[in-house]
């Protein structure tokens, strides 16, 4: 016996979805059957996930888009809608986030990270929600971030950022989870993506790092799509407003 994960007939939108953590939820949402839209600033990787999908057999189609502007959250949401009917899972992955203590930073360097991270999930989150609605099914998951939920040093806009998000994502689960919309949070640890590589360097290198970890590793893109994929499918729908980190214990927040 065993049991499956099942996605076919739903479509995914999956932001940032061109690489790292992103890049490896879409790949993961299409093997379980999902038909993917996926969203990055980077036009030419977006491209190249789809292609890849496609290539396995799966549908995908990429869209250029910035989320911090509400025109192009909206352009996402339609051009899921049109190629597939309807949106079943939204996954805010996309986010900045800049290295440098609180004390060396200059107002304009709060912008990105705050717009970015806070706004653009809830632009394409607004987007979606009426389709959502009217259809009565469907799953937001946010990546958030421990940072988020116990503070990172270098890292406090961002960190004030994703606490936003998991603030929101506490409160929109308790608007529509009358419609049958889930909405959930996913707080990676310390996670090897091309957008992380920095951090991990600053902070003394891998070996270093992972001491602060339970589990002594860092997170593996995987590992956080894993848990991405769960909230995405059915064997979650009883749970919304919640949030997990998937970070090797770093934190054990409740
Ligand atoms: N990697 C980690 O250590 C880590 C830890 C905690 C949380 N997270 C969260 O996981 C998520 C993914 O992180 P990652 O490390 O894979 O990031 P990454 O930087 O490797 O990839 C992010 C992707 O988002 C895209 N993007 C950036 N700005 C965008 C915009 N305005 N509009 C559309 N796309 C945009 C980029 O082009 C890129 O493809 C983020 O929400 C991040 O905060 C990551």
């Amino acid at each position: 016996m065993s049991i499956a994960i099942d996605l076919s007939g739903r479509s995914a939108i999956v932001t940032g979805g061109g690489r790292g953590i992103g890049r490896e939820t879409a790949m993961l949402l299409a093997r379980a059957g999902a038909q993917l839209t996926i969203a990055d600033l980077d036009e030419v990787s977006a491209q190249g996930v789809a292609d890849e999908i496609t290539a396995q057999g799966g549908r995908a189609v990429a869209v250029r888009a910035d989320i911090t502007r509400v025109d192009d959250a909206q352009a996402i949401a339609l051009a899921c809608l049109n190629t597939y009917g309807r949106i079943d899972i939204l996954v805010n992955n996309a986010a900045r986030w800049t290295i440098k203590l609180f004390k060396d930073m200059a107002p304009q360097d709060y912008d990105t990270d705050i717009r970015v991270t806070l706004y653009g999930t809830l632009h394409v989150s607004r987007a979606v929600l009426d389709p959502m609605i009217a259809q009565k099914y469907g799953r937001i998951i946010n990546l958030i971030s421990d940072a988020g939920r116990v503070g990172e040093p270098y890292l406090s806009v961002y960190s004030a950022a994703k606490a936003g998000v998991a603030g929101f994502t506490k409160a929109l689960a308790k608007e529509v989870g009358r419609y049958n919309i889930t909405v959930n949070g996913v707080a990676p640890g310390t996670t090897h993506t091309p957008g992380a590589a920095d951090f991990i360097e600053r902070a003394g290198g891998e070996e270093k790092l992972a001491k602060a970890y339970p589990l002594r590793r860092l997170g593996q893109p995987a590992d956080i799509a894993n848990a991405i994929l769960f909230l995405a499918s059915d064997l979650s729908s009883y749970m919304t407003g919640q949030i997990f980190s998937v970070s090797g214990g770093y934190s054990t927040a409740g």
